[in-house]
């Protein structure tokens, strides 16, 4: 890994949910990529490469569990809040359209951070890619549009299987098969069958069973059947996330499920 770049993986373990960092040691600062709402959880790691957060991203406005950009936000009045130009949010926020880069907002000299706009699990989905400089593997962020054998669920209220197809086999499938890939969702406690917490571009092109059709009758058959039950809440989830419900007028319920291991 090259000096500059500081990279870690954030994984609330009883629920899956993955979170990521990308900062520049050199600037000392930071973004974080759907965080979670337990801020605490990222101080240790901030305080010990002396970092700042500057840019707050969701990939998505999430349905399973409740988004950690307004937490993060008011501990960091100045940092940016970003995401995809669709996403309906009540806040205001930076908007992202496809293509855009993300590394101007750490000041990075030596590596980029691009946006894919990979809708289909929700319409305002994005994906990031991270490029360090020379022979060192590119990074995705896949969000919930491709993870470790398994592909984002369609089926919460702002899903598409036509997009869903096109972000995968035209647009993720076309990375380097070298690209490391780290989704948002982790683990087997997300209905995943692997304990693995990244994957890469090749394997699952090569290995997951989404992936594995032959035409997109069959992927749009894969995509409606056989799916776990759907989060608790996750319509009021989602109006918390985008700013609608106030977390104190959210239910108990939905608060409980931060807790709770998934069903
Ligand atoms: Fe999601």
């Amino acid at each position: 890994m090259n000096d500059e770049l500081v990279f870690h993986q954030f994984v609330r373990v009883h629920t899956g949910c993955a979170s990521y960092l990308i900062g520049s040691e050199n600037t000392g600062k930071c973004i974080l990529v759907d965080p979670l709402i337990d801020t605490e959880r990222y101080e240790p790691f901030l305080k010990e490469h002396s970092l700042k957060v500057v840019a707050l991203v969701d990939t998505h406005t999430h349905a399973d569990h409740l988004s950690g950009l307004r937490y993060f936000s008011s501990l960091f009045p100045q940092a940016v809040i970003a995401m995809h130009e669709t996403a309906p949010t009540t806040f205001q926020y930076e908007k992202l359209k496809d293509g855009a880069r993300l590394d101007d907002l750490i000041s990075s000299s030596s590596f980029s951070i691009k946006v894919i706009y990979t809708p289909g699990h929700a319409t305002d989905h994005i994906s990031l890619l991270l490029e360090p400089p020379g022979p060192r593997n590119r990074l995705l962020l896949s969000g919930d549009c491709l993870f470790i054998g398994d592909v984002g669920r369609t089926d919460l209220g702002r899903g598409d299987n036509d997009l869903m197809y096109i972000s995968l086999f035209q647009k993720l499938l076309s990375l380097e098969p070298s690209t490391e890939v780290y989704p948002a969702h982790v683990g087997a406690k997300h209905f995943l069958a692997t304990e693995k917490v990244r994957t890469q571009i090749g394997i699952e092109r090569d290995t997951n069973p989404a992936l594995q059709v032959k035409s997109k009758k069959e992927f749009l058959k894969y995509m409606t059947e056989g799916w776990p039950p759907k989060p608790p809440y996750y319509e009021q989830v989602v109006n918390v996330n985008l700013g609608r419900i106030s977390l104190t007028e959210a239910q108990e319920e939905v608060l409980r499920i931060e807790k709770e291991k998934p069903p």
